[in-house]
């Protein structure tokens, strides 16, 4: 997306992203070089303290993990009990906050109904305490599995559950036309991950002309849009959209992720509109960092000067 100079840096850092030298080198200094910038906590008793924070600021949080994809039942597992023990300690701590899943946690690589097993268990917990639970979205080749997930889970009568679309992915706005009738919760973003000219848009503009579309469709048809984005026109078409349609605020919120564009999050919450800030911990931070420093290739320099002025 951008300039051919920010398009081919983007490239290079995701690239960068994917090898493990550069992963065990970020990982060990990485967050002394600044990282806690964007990963506030390591921990869960470090992110309850960060959702208190942001709840106490006027914002709503939502949580998720970083780790390796499951390749195991015993993975499946291991990922399940950190989600469930999220879910019940942010409804224990009474904190306004949520939690986001990966599938690639829950056994999208495993087998199809291992995953619908613990989605199903993690959505059912999270109803005990009135608690709605959002799958993220993660590269192209996951988007079915991840909708037929969704779609069969809802069939099921489960609609604590709310998914992502992506802007940049030229299939998503059929995919919201499709999904929309189903009475939908849906977080738009324009899409974190590197992927080829063939299922999306290489061009920054069409992104962003994509996205307003589906924000303009999601206040018309969706139950709940979570406009998830730090692009100031963009939120600025947004909020003349949510004026014009007289939008109630049950019905959206925007979100933004921890440490980006801090003073922006703050206007929008004294402006008096909702807003939800992410924030997930775990091991494997490494590549949603990169996917940040790939999102602006300036913040490199933030991390040379971090490194150079402590
Ligand atoms: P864009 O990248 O065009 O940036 C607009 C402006 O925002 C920039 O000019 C800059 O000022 C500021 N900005 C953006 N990124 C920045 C950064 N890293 N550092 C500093 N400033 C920055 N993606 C995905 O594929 N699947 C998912 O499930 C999610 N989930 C998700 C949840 C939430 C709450 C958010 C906010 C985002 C996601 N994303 C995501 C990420 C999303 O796809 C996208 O990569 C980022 O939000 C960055 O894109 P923007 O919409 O901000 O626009």
């Amino acid at each position: 997306m951008g300039s051919r100079a920010e398009r081919a840096a983007r490239h290079a850092i995701l690239t960068a992203a994917e090898s493990e030298r550069v992963g065990r080198l970020v990982s060990r200094y990485g967050m002394r070089l600044g990282a806690r910038r964007f990963v506030p906590a390591e921990n869960l008793d470090e992110i309850v303290a960060v959702m208190r924070a942001l709840n106490t600021a006027g914002m709503r949080g939502v949580t998720g993990l970083f780790d390796d994809h499951a390749r195991t039942e015993a993975d499946v597992a291991r990922h399940e009990a950190e989600y469930a023990r999220q879910i019940d300690r942010l409804a224990a701590e009474r904190l306004e906050a949520n939690v986001g899943l990966k599938l690639t946690h829950l056994g999208i690589h495993v087998d199809p109904d291992l995953m619908y097993a613990a989605a199903g268990r993690l959505l059912e917990r999270a109803a005990g305490h009135g608690m709605r639970l959002r799958f993220d979205m993660e590269e192209s080749d996951l988007v079915p599995a991840t909708l037929a997930l969704y779609r069969r889970l809802r069939a099921d009568g489960r609609d604590n559950i709310g998914i992502v679309l992506q802007s940049y992915l030229r299939r998503s706005e059929d995919d919201l036309a499709e999904l929309l009738p189903l009475g939908l919760n849906v977080r738009i973003v324009k899409g974190a991950y590197l992927e080829p000219a063939a299922v999306a848009y290489p061009d920054k503009r069409d992104v962003d002309a994509a996205y307003v579309r589906m924000v303009e469709r999601c206040l018309e048809g969706a139950e709940f849009t979570a406009i998830a984005t730090h692009d100031a026109a963009i939120v600025a078409t947004a909020q003349a959209a949510l004026r014009r349609r007289a939008v109630a605020p049950e019905r959206f919120e925007f979100q933004m992720l921890y440490g980006i564009a801090s003073g922006f999050q703050r206007r929008i919450v004294s402006d008096g509109y909702p807003l939800r800030i992410a924030a997930p911990y775990g091991p494997t931070w490494f590549a949603y960092l990169m996917r940040r420093l790939a999102e602006r290739p300036a913040n490199l320099a933030f991390f040379v000067r971090h490194a150079f002025t402590r």
